[in-house]
């Protein structure tokens, strides 16, 4: 017998059964579904919708299935299609008749809202406490590694010599603006939905601060249509998953190459690769190459749901129910991402040797010599000029700046002096970077500093704002 069977004449035909039923994926609400019931249900004796006795036996009923659930002991079924049903259908072989009750001043409409807004708020904290734990891995590699010099790049062409600090730095930054998007979420996130009922709100004199209060809610919905309709705080939360989804696999994109045998900068734990099933030399950095790869499946989700929303009348339509899976297919994604990242990142092996040969056998201190010319008065425009001449030069003789003599330097301008082959080391390259937010020691150590207190704020974040209850 359904819940909602009363009207009914005909059973389910049974592919609609399966179709329609959403209890194969939103078992994982199960948790917030029982707490959200909780909360509902001592409102309802505290407004005294229910008597009392009801009231605590019903209460009793939901404990034990919270110990059930934790035991994995649950078992749900398809023919009671979601988890809300499940639940009632389970309760009621707990308690008998008086589970009926529960639903009172409720719908599914509103139930799974709450259920949602439960998920996603913590799935917040989640986000910005494993967020904070990779930056945490980063700024460490990057003070062990803070005079390792490499080229830096740009359009993947060697551009100017840069701190290996300075570079992990940039990803450091990208994070903590992915931690801040999705603290801001928390404000969508965090508002109480029930008491919408279907739509128009509930029949009962039901007290909606009262449970929103039992559940860490400090803001309520104030239009019952939107409560049950509004899915945004979820597209912000796959619009945030994407964009650091987006960074992760920009991040991917640099390790792999690092660790090609081209570039060799960094060699990463054996235990975060692979190997092939025919080329026995081979290490494969699968890891960053899954990272890079599952980044689609995320903005996947984010076009999926918006998709689904673009075209929906008010106020709740089935629709809806395909929020779930790209959500909950994104937290499994970005968790792991992130939990993945983080132990790659602190056991990789970073090759200073390499890079600092690397950036000794190039053009990546061309600029200093422009610089050098500026210093001496000469124009930066006819600087560059004279600088390009000299590094076509070089590319013809076969040979690096450092490697020409001073004789030579002087013909392309008289100028030069013996203080050119200080000038054109790459310390002093990235020595001369010293403003704020350069590459410079001091500037660096800033910088890292900034972000070591940005991570301890982000911890105690998280430990202000997480409801406990
Ligand atoms: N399983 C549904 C969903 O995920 C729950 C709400 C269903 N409400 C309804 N009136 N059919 O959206």
């Amino acid at each position: 017998m359904k819940l909602w069977g009363g009207r009914f004449t005909k059973e389910t035909n049974k592919l609609v059964e399966e179709f329609n039923a959403s209890i194969s994926f939103d078992s994982k609400l199960a948790e917030y579904d029982l707490l959200g019931s909780v909360a509902h249900i001592k409102m309802l004796g505290h407004a005294k919708i229910l008597p009392q006795e009801d009231v605590d036996r019903i209460l009793q009923g939901l404990n034990v299935l919270q110990d059930k659930l934790l035991k994995n002991e649950l078992v749900f079924s398809i023919k009671d299609e979601d988890i809300h049903m499940n639940i009632e259908r389970l309760l009621h072989e707990e308690i008998g008749e008086v589970a009926g009750k529960l639903h009172t001043g409720r719908s599914r409409n509103d139930q799974v809202a709450l259920d949602l807004h439960l998920y996603v708020r913590d799935q917040i904290f989640n986000m910005v406490e494993k967020l904070t734990c990779l930056q945490a891995a980063l700024l460490k590699q990057a003070e062990d590694n803070l005079d390792t010099i490499l080229p830096g790049y740009t359009h993947l062409q060697r551009a100017q010599p840069i701190r290996f600090a300075h570079h992990l730095g940039a990803y450091i930054a990208m994070l903590q603006r992915d931690v801040e998007r999705f603290m801001a979420n928390l404000e969508h996130a965090n508002i109480f939905p029930l008491g919408a009922g279907a739509l128009a709100g509930s029949g009962f004199a039901i007290d909606r601060e009262y449970a929103a209060k039992l559940l860490g809610f400090d803001m309520l919905y104030e239009n019952s249509i939107d409560a049950v309709s509004d899915r945004d705080y979820i597209l912000e939360f796959l619009s945030n998953a994407s964009i650091a989804m987006t960074h992760l696999s920009r991040l991917s994109e640099e390790i792999i190459l690092w660790s090609s045998q081209e570039f060799a900068f960094i060699t990463l734990d054996d235990a975060y690769c692979t190997g092939s099933s025919m080329m026995p030399q081979k290490k494969n950095p699968d890891i960053a190459e899954l990272v890079r790869g599952k980044t689609g499946r995320v903005y996947g989700a984010l076009l999926g749901l918006l998709t689904v929303i673009k075209g929906l009348p008010l106020a709740y339509n089935k629709d809806l129910q395909e929020d779930k899976e790209g959500l909950f297919d994104t937290v499994d994604t970005l968790d792991k991402s992130l939990i993945l990242y983080g132990a790659m990142i602190e056991t990789m092996t970073v090759n200073s040797e390499a890079m600092s040969q690397a950036v000794t056998q190039d053009f990546s201190n061309a600029t200093q010599v422009a610089d050098y010319l500026v210093a001496k008065g000469i124009p930066f425009r006819e600087a560059h000029e004279i600088t390009g001449k000299l590094v076509l030069h070089c590319i013809q003789e076969k040979i690096y700046l450092s490697q020409l003599p001073l004789t030579q330097y002087q013909t392309f301008h008289p100028t030069f002096d013996d203080g050119i082959f200080a000038a054109i080391q790459p310390v002093a390259a990235v020595e001369a970077r010293s403003v704020r937010g350069g590459t410079g020691r001091d500037a660096v150590i800033d910088q890292l500093n900034y972000f070591k207190e940005k991570v301890s704020q982000n911890v105690s974040w998280v430990k202000d704002k997480h409801p406990s209850f």
